[in-house]
């Protein structure tokens, strides 16, 4: 057996050969691939001061972990969440859904996101989230210059992340992607906006900086989330008095109001875990949607064929250029089968988290419960053992009539994750995002010039300029 030379903050003794490397910044950010490619199927990672992580990057192993039939499945929390918010007693009963585990972690799923889950509580949805995109287009259109490039995309996919998250969540319309609303409000959401942002960036740094010293005194990265956590308490609770007062006269329809309101009906909890409720369905959904959809605007732009395959589809289906039904959403394969290449190859997550219930075989190692595992879905779907031309966008791969004879395990492509700890928000964000891309192909010819960087923070996020030019159709 190895000896652990940082067994303090060990669970568990580790297989004698199992190849480990010390994680740094560096390494998340870039070198997901290149440690598969150095080290081999299964990788542990032993940061100073964090949780050793092992890194799963086959197919069989991913599969296995992914099919454990746990009742309450255990994701590592995010630790400067649980310390911050276990430093609040006057505003958090619990972790939160996100970062809470057990039977706490099953009740809070049941009451707060059974109705965000709900399919009949998405397709009702869809035409105020139509009204939502076309803003967006409206605001994307007006900003265009001479040559038809949208500077700032990143900040109004942020916007667009906002508006959707504050109409599905809070059952309102905050107005940031309409330049005619009150000013004040605009300020409120763009503040929203740059607490969430700095809200991750602490999370992110918490995590993989060089040595997670907020721990043990107060950092500038500890200052800075529980800043954040502050202002967006602060903001969230506005919001949620706001609502609770004027629920009378809210011009939101009721379709769109009853997510919210099922929180706030939600049995046997205190209006604080109702409010860090709502913050944390915000927070899920602001940095991972606008990502998502740059993500799908770049592959589709960069592939002209795919780009007039998408756009007859559509034609065909929505010739007046009128609403898009539910009926169109489902009719439209080819639409689904972009948005799902998009998650194949270019997920905003790129890996899923969880802790060993029992000792398992992995990759031909012995792994002991409460071993923290990162299954490395991204890296094994790009894989050509898995999928035929992994590295190449070809959505016709998830029309099984094209490929016949592909390669091709579906059960790989997790951008939400797995179980029943997948993510709650999953319908809401692929209807959503059906939606976008609909509403982009029909309006505009998408080109993009040169090369899309990404960054990570967190999750993976474009990293700017986004070289998107928006050509209108007719
Ligand atoms: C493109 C958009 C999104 C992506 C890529 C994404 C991805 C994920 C992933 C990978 C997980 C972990 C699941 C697991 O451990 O198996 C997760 C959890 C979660 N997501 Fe999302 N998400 C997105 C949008 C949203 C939205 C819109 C919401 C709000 C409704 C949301 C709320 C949550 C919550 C509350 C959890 C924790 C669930 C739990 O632990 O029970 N997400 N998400």
């Amino acid at each position: 057996m190895a000896t652990d030379s940082l067994n303090t903050i060990r669970r568990t003794t580790w297989p004698a050969d199992l190849s480990w490397v010390a994680v740094s910044m560096s390494t998340r950010s870039c070198g997901v691939a290149d440690m598969r490619h150095r080290y081999g199927p299964i990788v542990r990672e032993e940061a100073l001061g964090n949780v050793p992580v092992v890194s799963l990057f086959d197919a069989e192993a991913i599969e296995k972990v992914a099919r454990y039939p746990s009742r309450y499945p255990i994701r590592p929390p995010t630790e400067i969440s649980v310390v911050y918010r276990a430093s609040r007693p006057d505003r958090y009963t619990n972790h939160g859904i996100v970062n809470e585990q057990g039977e706490k972690w099953a009740k809070l799923r049941q009451s707060l996101a059974k109705e965000v889950e709900r399919p009949s509580t998405i397709n009702r949805f869809v035409p105020d989230l139509d009204l939502v995109v076309q803003d967006f287009i409206a605001l994307l259109r007006g900003r265009r210059d001479a040559s038809n490039f949208v500077p700032d995309l990143e900040l109004i996919v942020k916007h667009l992340g906002l508006e959707s998250m504050s109409t599905l969540v809070l059952g309102r319309r905050i107005g940031v992607l309409n330049s005619n609303v009150a000013s004040a409000d605009r300020e409120f959401g763009l503040k929203l906006a740059r607490v969430v942002e700095d809200h991750f960036c602490a999370c992110r740094d918490s995590y993989y900086g060089l040595l997670p010293l907020w721990k043990y005194i107060p950092t500038q990265t500890y200052a800075q989330y529980t800043k954040a956590e502050d202002e967006f308490y602060e903001i969230i609770s506005k919001f949620v008095d706001e609502a609770l007062q004027d629920e009378q006269n809210t011009s939101a329809t009721e379709p769109v109001k009853k997510v919210f309101m099922s929180i706030l009906d939600a049995k046997d909890m205190a209006i604080e875990d109702k409010k860090s409720a709502v913050i944390d369905f915000i927070a899920s959904g602001l940095m991972t949607v606008g990502s998502t959809l740059i993500f799908l605007l770049y592959h589709v732009a960069k592939n002209p064929k795919v780009q007039e395959r998408l756009y007859d589809e559509l034609i065909s289906l929505i010739p007046s250029g009128g609403s898009i039904t539910v009926k169109d959403l489902l009719n439209a394969r080819y639409l689904d089968a972009v948005v799902k290449e998009t998650y194949r190859i270019q997920p905003t997550a790129t890996s899923v988290a969880r802790i060993l219930e029992e000792e398992m075989e992995l990759s031909g190692y012995h792994l002991p419960a409460g071993t923290v595992v990162l299954c490395q879905n991204w890296i094994a779907c790009t894989d050509e053992n898995n999928f035929t031309h992994a590295n190449e966008f070809r959505p016709e791969r998830w029309l099984p009539e094209s490929c016949a004879g592909w390669k091709c395990r579906e059960n790989l492509v997790a951008p939400y994750g797995f179980g029943v700890r997948i993510c709650p928000g999953k319908r809401f964000t692929h209807q959503m995002l059906l939606l976008l891309l609909a509403r982009m192909a029909l309006n505009f010819k998408m080109e993009y010039t040169g090369e899309l960087t990404t960054k990570f923070e967190f999750l993976v996020i474009p990293e700017g300029p986004i070289n998107l030019f928006l050509h209108d159709r007719q």
